[in-house]
């Protein structure tokens, strides 16, 4: 599993850790590259799948030919089939000359499918054809025509929940599956955390010209590993560039990790949820794990509305802000990278977003007077659709207005956000 030849790999690529989980993905990559055979890369958001087609490219045969990576769910569904197959001129509005397609350009060559999972269903059934059969048409096209192109794909979808769901084609599943590589999720390989913060804070105090990199404390590092690591190593990757740029002392202790890494990011239920791998409830990333915070938080406002009646029939309709509580959830800024607001055991002034009022302590309400209700206050404020155009918002205004970045903060696909820009009305 821990072959010189996994070894020099990561070197050649700038792979980083040594955990058995990734010697062992690197290896299979390795062994299946001089095949034909499809690859289907799984593994949670930021975990590194993105390195192992290259890899796989390199080492096969068809190393000397194309290589081509497409992220399907960056490209919009009207045109996704034109994209991988090509078209005809004049085949639709615009279609202005003829467009050979990856299909096409990759003949003899490897297609990368990043995040495959969010593939149209009818371009599923375009992707079958030609990876059973090795043929295709052009949009527009009635000629039929060949390709000899290998495919590595990848995914953080759960794949099982969307073919029960119907969002994903059953035999095309395994038809991609041919060999499958897990990229185990960073809490699973601890020891690789201290060596990747090595690295990225090496890399970071060299682009920056930095006299040195900042270095974890023995019990730094404990805690280091013991943190769940929602984001992977794209997360671990902007936290080590974060204290490198920002903190004062180049040793880090626990007590200077604490201002980067929280203390404690996920609630006890989720911790248990994902270390028992039986989900009750399927989560297709961290960013469903919040909302599923934020319906119960919104359970407990009304378990509160409830309590709040009564006190106010009780007691001469007067309430405070005590009784509303602090919205479990931290400034996503620094998590960009998985676009996820960890929940935090965090006072709530700093946490609250910012279109979330409170009623101020000691006012008065009464019932007769032409304002909200603390009930209808909160419910509003907490509205789901509110929280994720503010989601939206910030990401957009962090990447200067690039969608791409900003899909990749909110760990959603280009297609989905500019969706939901146009749903919320967001356009410039
Ligand atoms: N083992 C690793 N060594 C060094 N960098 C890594 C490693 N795994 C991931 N990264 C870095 O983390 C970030 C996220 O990796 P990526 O491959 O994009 O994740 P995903 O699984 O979401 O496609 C990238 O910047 C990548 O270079
Ligand atoms: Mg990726």
């Amino acid at each position: 599993m821990n072959t010189p030849e996994v070894q020099l790999q990561k070197k050649k690529y700038g792979i980083v850790g040594n955990s058995d989980g990734l010697n062992h993905a690197l290896d299979i990559a390795l062994q299946v590259a001089k095949t034909d055979l499809s690859v289907l890369i799984t593994g949670e958001s930021g975990v590194g799948k993105e390195a192992i087609p290259r890899l796989i490219h390199d080492n096969s045969l068809r190393k000397n030919k194309k290589y081509f990576a497409v992220n399907c769910g960056s490209i919009p569904e009207g045109t996704i089939d034109s994209e991988l197959f090509g078209h005809e001129k004049g085949a639709f509005t615009g279609a202005v000359g003829e467009r050979e397609g990856y299909f096409g350009a990759a003949n003899g060559g490897t297609l990368f499918l990043d995040e495959v999972g969010e593939l149209p269903l009818s371009t599923q059934a375009r992707l079958l054809r030609v990876l059973e059969t090795g043929e295709y048409i052009r949009v527009g096209s009635s000629e039929v025509r060949k390709t000899d192109v290998r495919i590595v794909a990848a995914t953080n979808v759960n794949m099982a929940q969307a073919i029960k769901e119907g969002k994903f084609r059953e035999d095309l599943y395994y038809r991609l599956n041919t060999i499958p590589i897990k990229m185990p999720a960073l809490r699973e390989r601890p020891d690789d955390i201290v060596l990747l913060f090595k690295k990225f804070a090496m890399d970071t105090a060299e682009k920056y010209n930095m006299p040195e990199p900042v270095e974890l404390s023995e019990e730094a590092k404990i805690r280091m590993k013991a943190y769940p690591w929602p984001g992977n190593v794209r997360q671990l990757k902007n936290v080590t560039e974060q204290i490198s740029i920002l903190s004062r002392e180049r040793y880090i202790t626990p007590e200077i990790l604490a201002e980067y890494v929280p203390e404690q990011p996920v609630s006890h239920d989720l911790i248990q949820l994902n270390a028992s791998g039986k989900e009750q409830h399927s989560f297709e990333n961290e960013r469903e794990i919040l909302y599923k915070i934020l319906f119960d938080l919104r359970n407990d406002v009304t378990e509160l509305k409830k309590l709040v009646h009564s006190q106010q029939s009780a007691n001469s309709s007067v309430v405070t802000n005590s009784s509303v509580p602090a919205v479990p959830m931290q400034n996503p800024a620094p998590y960009y990278g998985t676009g996820v607001a960890y929940p935090q055991d965090h006072p709530a002034s700093s946490v609250v977003p910012a279109q979330v009022k409170v009623v101020s302590a000691g006012k008065p309400v009464h019932e007769d007077e032409d304002i909200q209700t603390p009930e209808e206050y909160v419910e509003e404020s907490l509205s789901l659709d509110d929280w994720e155009r503010q989601m939206i918002i910030k990401a957009l205004e962090k990447n200067g207005g690039r969608r791409k970045g900003a899909a990749h903060d909110l760990n959603i696909s280009e297609r989905t956000l500019y969706r939901k820009i146009k749903e919320y009305g967001l356009e410039k």
